[in-house]
């Protein structure tokens, strides 16, 4: 970032219109709330923590071999989905191993919401649980290198391979070997004063395989073609549609624009 003026500007877009802050408290970032049926059928709302599931699995397993929706209640689960093996039934179905142990059902037929051996309300959790959520989030991750605001750096932690996320799940995924795309892309930013954008294909791909990215979010391949503003980001568009919701949010300026203006 180069001279006063720019350095003004900078403060008042993060301080006002954008409003790209450190957002919500590392514990909650990334939670998303699934309550459309629950509400209807009155139980309590399902939390989903991205933190606890990230650290195990890839965006692309989920996001594309399960088939949830990058857009919170987009998704359209229900007890019925979840229990013939789809959506969270894909993994939690009673039988699938985690650490050699079956994973809690979900939804399972005949259950009652408040039995404390059906493990229902560790998914239907309702409002509150803030505080025990702090206390797993601080043991899941503890360890794993932290960013400038304080966040898991996740990029870093993969890097160390002290996360090992899995991409492939047998009877989910299709085998299939990973496309590879090398490139680091440069983009401008679009205002003189602000330090360029330096995008990685290797560091993205890991997480996201392609089909996350390409045509979705990002329709053409090839660099130069979109052009999108900050706004844009900020409203949770392009980079925006996970960075601010999942990956790291959009308040660390300077991770993303990293190639100084000459
Ligand atoms: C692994 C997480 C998980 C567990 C465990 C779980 N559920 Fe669910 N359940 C969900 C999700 C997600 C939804 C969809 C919520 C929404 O979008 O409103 C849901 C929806 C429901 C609904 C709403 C009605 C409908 O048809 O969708 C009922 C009732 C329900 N679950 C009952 C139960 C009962 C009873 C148990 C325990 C035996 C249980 N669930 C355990 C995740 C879970
Ligand atoms: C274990 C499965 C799982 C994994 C792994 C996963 N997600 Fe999600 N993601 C979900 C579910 C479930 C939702 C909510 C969908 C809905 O509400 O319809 C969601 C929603 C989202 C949303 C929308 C959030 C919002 O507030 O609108 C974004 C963005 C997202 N995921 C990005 C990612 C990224 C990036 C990664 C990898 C770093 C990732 N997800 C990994 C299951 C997963
Ligand atoms: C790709 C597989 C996968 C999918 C899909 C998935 N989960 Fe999980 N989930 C896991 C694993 C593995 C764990 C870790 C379990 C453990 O540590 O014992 C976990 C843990 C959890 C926990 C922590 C429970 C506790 O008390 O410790 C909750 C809550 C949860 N999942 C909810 C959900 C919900 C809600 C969905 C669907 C919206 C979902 N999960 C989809 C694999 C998955
Ligand atoms: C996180 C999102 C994301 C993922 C994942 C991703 N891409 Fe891209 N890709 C982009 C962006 C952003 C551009 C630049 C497009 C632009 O500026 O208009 C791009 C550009 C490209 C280009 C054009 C490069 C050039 O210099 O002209 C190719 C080819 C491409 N991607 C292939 C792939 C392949 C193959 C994969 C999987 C290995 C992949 N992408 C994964 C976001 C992504
Ligand atoms: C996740 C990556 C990312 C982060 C974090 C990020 N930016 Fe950007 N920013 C971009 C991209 C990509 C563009 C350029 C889009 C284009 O021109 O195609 C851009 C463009 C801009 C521009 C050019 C004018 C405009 O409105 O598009 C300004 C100014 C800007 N960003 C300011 C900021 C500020 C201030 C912050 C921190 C509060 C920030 N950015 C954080 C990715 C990011
Ligand atoms: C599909 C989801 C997704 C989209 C879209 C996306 N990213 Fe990311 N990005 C991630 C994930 C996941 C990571 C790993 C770190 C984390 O989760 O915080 C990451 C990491 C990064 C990093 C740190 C690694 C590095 O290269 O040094 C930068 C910088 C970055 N993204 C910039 C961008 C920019 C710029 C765009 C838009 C052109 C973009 N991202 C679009 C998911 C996404």
């Amino acid at each position: 970032m180069r001279g006063l003026a720019g350095r003004a500007l900078l403060l008042a877009l993060a301080a006002g219109s954008l409003a790209m802050g450190p957002g919500a408290p590392p514990p909650e970032y990334g939670r998303v709330v699934l309550g459309r049926s629950a509400r209807k059928a009155g139980v309590p709302a399902v939390g989903f923590d991205h933190w606890r599931h990230r650290a195990l699995f890839t965006c692309r397993l989920c996001h594309v071999d399960v088939g949830f929706a990058m857009a919170a209640g987009e998704t359209g689960v229900t007890a019925s989905t979840n229990r013939s093996g789809f959506h969270c039934g894909a993994c939690h179905d009673g039988k699938r191993l985690h650490q050699e142990k079956p994973l809690f059902a979900a939804c399972a037929e005949g259950g009652r919401i408040d039995d404390p051996a059906a493990a229902c309300r560790r998914c239907h959790a309702g409002p509150g649980g803030a505080a025990r959520r702090a206390e797993e989030f601080a043991r899941i991750t503890a360890g794993l290198p932290r960013d400038r605001l304080g966040h898991v750096d996740w990029e870093r932690a993969e890097a160390e391979r002290r996360v090992r996320p899995v991409d492939q799940l047998p009877g989910l995924s299709i085998p299939r070997r990973p496309l590879e795309m090398k490139k680091e892309v440069a983009i401008a930013s679009g205002a003189a004063w602000m330090d360029g954008i330096l995008f990685s294909h290797p560091k993205h791909s890991v997480w996201n395989g392609c089909e996350v990215c390409h045509p979705d979010i990002f329709p053409s391949t090839h660099s130069g073609q979109a052009r999108y503003s900050m706004l844009q980001i900020s409203s949770g568009e392009y980079c925006g549609v996970c960075h601010g919701r999942v990956a790291f949010p959009l308040g660390d300026c300077e991770r993303c624009h990293k190639r100084p203006v000459r």
